[in-house]
């Protein structure tokens, strides 16, 4: 019996694309079947002005195959010295769509990010005003913290007092792995949105741990327990419009995976949407798939959803993706969600 199911064409609101041999060979992997993408600025050295965002722009662009459609919206990484009126103006001129928060030392490239909060607050009164949302990676980084817990404690002690202190601040909590991120941010009206992997979806930290350490399924923020990733699926499939996706596929070659100290990222770029209609059916809410790849997202950037549509089919058989992305650099593993998938993208 074959199904189908015709959506919106998608988009990704968080996603790294990186830079050079590497750019090149992930993005056609996002174009395929997404219409835009929120891209994250943590390049080395990250992406901080609005020069460097429309730089990296037109390099994305001209990696891009000529018969792919794909609009890159670009951010900009917050640092201690960034300037409102920079931010201001990358925003006005179309350029800029979101400016992202990194903890210093959070996660990967994040050295740059913010350690004293004082001192962005101009520029996030400067987002208030223009409308311009803050995309926010929620760990402390506090080494008395405990892994599992950075992103509650987070909501606690930084997020809520930022947001009290900087009214009309419009924020997205990026890439939730808690229900306590799941409730917050369903508790700030249309100001306040929250970002779900499809990793996060699939995965708890059982499958990262048990049975041998799984180096693909490290990512930040870890994976939580069990009841975590139900509270996900539950905010997933709900439909309400605080919740997209945001895929935080995040390319890794297999030698900076596979190692001691390997690097945090699952690459889920080729199989994304796939496994939604996996999961998505697996919950019976097929139906809310479309608002949460293709609906929420636009609406809560204040863009218009994309024209086109792409169409899921399921089959019979097992579908077949590829186990690697080749990259000059080395291969990229694709994120293996461990369960047979019947869905692909027509
Ligand atoms: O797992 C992750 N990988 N989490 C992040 O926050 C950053 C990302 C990356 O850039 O590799
Ligand atoms: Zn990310």
């Amino acid at each position: 019996m074959t199904q189908s199911l015709t959506i919106t064409r998608p988009d990704d609101w968080h996603l790294h694309l990186r830079d050079g041999d590497m750019l090149r060979a992930v993005l056609p992997e996002t174009a395929r079947h997404f219409g835009r993408a929120i891209i994250m600025p943590n390049l080395v050295p990250p992406v901080v002005t609005g020069e460097q965002a429309g730089a990296y722009r037109d390099r994305i662009l001209s990696a891009l195959p000529e018969d792919m459609m794909f609009e890159p919206l670009m951010t900009l990484y917050l640092t201690e010295d960034t300037d409102p009126e920079d931010v201001a103006a990358a925003h006005a001129s179309g350029l800029v769509k979101a400016v992202k928060l990194y903890p210093a030392g959070a996660t990967t490239n994040s050295a740059s990010g913010v350690r004293d909060f004082d001192k962005v607050r101009p520029v996030l009164e400067k987002m208030a005003e223009i409308g311009l949302p803050l995309c926010v990676h929620g760990e402390v980084t506090d080494p008395e913290i405990d892994i599992f817990d950075r992103e509650e404690v987070f909501i606690d002690r930084v997020l809520d007092p930022l947001r009290q202190a900087t009214p009309g601040l419009r924020v997205v909590m990026e890439h939730i792995t808690t229900a306590q991120g799941a409730v917050y941010a369903q508790s700030g009206g249309s100001d306040l949105a929250a970002t779900i992997t499809t990793h996060h979806l699939i995965i708890n930290r059982n499958h990262i741990l048990v049975g041998g350490i799984k180096p693909h399924y490290y990512c930040l923020p870890v994976a939580k327990r069990e009841n975590h990733r139900q509270a996900l699926r539950i905010a997933a499939t709900s439909g309400l419009p605080c919740y997209f996706l945001g895929t935080d596929s995040a390319p890794h070659t297999d030698a900076n995976k596979l190692q001691a100290c390997g690097c945090a990222g699952c690459f889920t770029a080729t199989n994304t949407m796939a496994l939604l209609a996996h999961v998505f059916e697996e919950d019976g809410a097929l139906d809310k798939l479309e608002g949460f790849a293709s609906k929420n997202g636009p609406a809560f950037y204040r863009v218009p959803e994309n024209p086109g549509q792409i169409t899921l089919v399921k089959q019979d058989a097992p579908v077949a993706f590829p186990e690697q992305i080749k990259t000059p650099d080395g291969p990229v593993t694709v994120f293996d969600p461990g369960f047979a998938v019947h869905w692909t993208v027509a």
